[in-house]
């Protein structure tokens, strides 16, 4: 492709980004596929000659389309969401067609700069204390497990990172149990071991009890462990729930614990200053994470993280190897070494646009229009006969089930559940997806489109209750 071919196809390309964005609410949610499908239409070889941009284009929208799900679509109520806009998908544009690799200052010093500079916003945008350092992750999981690392190495001197694990260390960690499955993989990986991991009971809100924690970090140390690091969800996966933490940052200060908040969906709404209260605590947390790329309208991957002390961050990943070293060494910031990877992606761009776009209020209004629909959402279900809440609602996630009057055996009605999110998946006009809360099959809806509206929600509501219907 030439570069007038690429100036004409290009034009085209935003002129079908912009349509597929204005009709994306009339495809089904999500496609109607049988596994293997897909590959089966495609060739097995990749062709010996190029082929022209007009027959892959089409391929794409006869053989990929069809078999995507559309995760920008209003009535996509599943999962937490990965929302983006029109801001987000320009920079990716400018990002891809730089084609940088930002692993450090001397690699590109406006994307270190950028980076450094969207993190301090972020920050003063979300209430951290000034003391806390970002940088750019790909995933909240990597963020998780760089936090994991790093306490790891803090806590050992450095010691395992150079001689790997002495044979007396048995490390211990805690997260409630509703805690989100990276924190699992991060200690699975981190060669702490999974059986480790203590999973702490939770009260009635799905929130971590600190006296259960205690109970287990001192039978642990009776034990002979170490405990090693607790982790706080502001936000679990299944209901949204924000564990306490304060009392887990005293806890974590008395037995020399160190502490990870794992904000990964709800860390976006803290804009809102009437959200903040879930911050309470958060200096005594040495890491937090928390994902534009889930409810801030910057596209997949941008996990932001930030670290009360950079410098152990960097002695945890850093190793410069003659080829890499450049002549600012020490005077700059080096990102190939605050986390795993060392190529880098140049994801600060994309925040800049997003942020300048909207600027903070324009997020912090849409951030409180999704949670203002949802806690509407939330008070039809309480009041409805035939729905029941499942979880406290905080923000923008309902965690509810079907229970038709006279229903009350658990297996029949997680049974009738589990139908009624089928039939409403499969009907492809909306798309949530489950948890089990208390045993319960419990369907989660979360509200955080980018240009969710009220009509979107209300036919949700409607269809909800019309497909129950037909399923009693
Ligand atoms: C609370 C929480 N933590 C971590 C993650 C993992 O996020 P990522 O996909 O960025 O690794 C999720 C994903 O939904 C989450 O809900």
């Amino acid at each position: 492709m030439d570069n007038e071919e690429f100036r004409k196809f290009g034009h085209e390309l935003v002129d079908w980004i912009a349509e597929y964005r204005k009709n994306v609410g009339s495809l089904p949610v999500r496609p109607n596929v049988r596994p293997g499908e897909i590959k089966n239409r495609l060739p097995a070889a990749p062709p010996e000659q190029g082929e022209p941009f007009e027959k892959i284009f089409s391929d794409f929208q006869s053989i990929i389309l069809p078999g995507m799900t559309h995760w920008q679509h209003p009535s996509f109520f599943a999962y937490f969401p990965a929302n983006t806009s029109p801001p987000s998908i320009l920079a990716e544009m400018l990002t891809a067609a730089l084609g940088a690799q930002c692993m450090s200052w001397a690699t590109s010093p406006a994307a270190t700069e950028l980076e450094e500079r969207m993190m301090r916003w972020l920050s003063a945008m979300i209430g951290l204390p000034p003391s806390f350092t970002g940088v750019i992750q790909d995933t909240a999981s990597t963020a998780t497990l760089c936090s994991v690392l790093t306490a790891r190495e803090a806590r050992s001197r450095f010691t395992v990172n150079t001689r790997g694990y002495p044979s007396y260390t048995r490390f211990t960690a805690y997260c409630s149990k509703e805690a989100h499955s990276s924190v699992e993989k991060a200690i699975k990986i981190a060669g702490i071991g999974k059986e480790y991991l203590r999973k702490i009971e939770v009260d009635e809100t799905f929130a971590l009890r600190p006296e259960a924690l205690e109970r287990a970090i001192l039978t642990d140390i009776k034990n002979g462990f170490t405990p090693l690091l607790a982790v706080a969800a502001l936000g679990t996966t299944g209901s949204t729930a924000i564990d306490p933490l304060r009392a887990m940052g005293e806890l974590c200060r008395k037995y020399k614990l160190w502490l990870h908040v794992d904000a990964a969906f709800a860390g976006s709404a803290l804009v809102l200053p009437e959200m903040r209260a879930m911050l309470d605590g958060i200096e005594l947390a040495d890491t937090f994470v928390f994902n534009p790329h889930k409810w801030m309208f910057t596209n997949f991957d941008c996990s932001a993280y930030f670290v009360k002390d950079p410098s152990l961050l960097v002695k945890t990943f850093e190793l410069l190897p003659e080829y890499l070293k450049t002549a600012e060494e020490g005077t700059v910031n080096n990102y190939r070494d605050w986390g795993l990877q060392l190529g880098r992606r140049f994801r600060a761009l994309k925040l800049w646009f997003v942020l300048r776009s909207f600027g903070a209020e324009g997020i912090r209004e849409k951030i409180r229009s999704h949670i203002a629909l949802a806690q509407d959402l939330a008070g039809k279900i309480r009041t409805s006969a035939d729905f029941e809440l499942l979880a406290p609602v905080p923000l923008n996630t309902i965690c509810f089930r079907y229970r038709p009057r006279g229903a009350s055996d658990l297996a029949t009605v997680n049974s009738l559940n589990e139908k009624l999110m089928a039939a409403l998946n499969a009907g492809g006009r909306i798309f949530l997806t489950h948890t089990k809360l208390n045993d319960r099959f419990t369907l989660r809806l979360v509200i955080g489109q980018t240009d969710v509206r009220k009509e979107d929600v209300d036919r949700a509501w409607q269809l909800i209750q019309t497909q129950a219907r037909e399923l009693a």
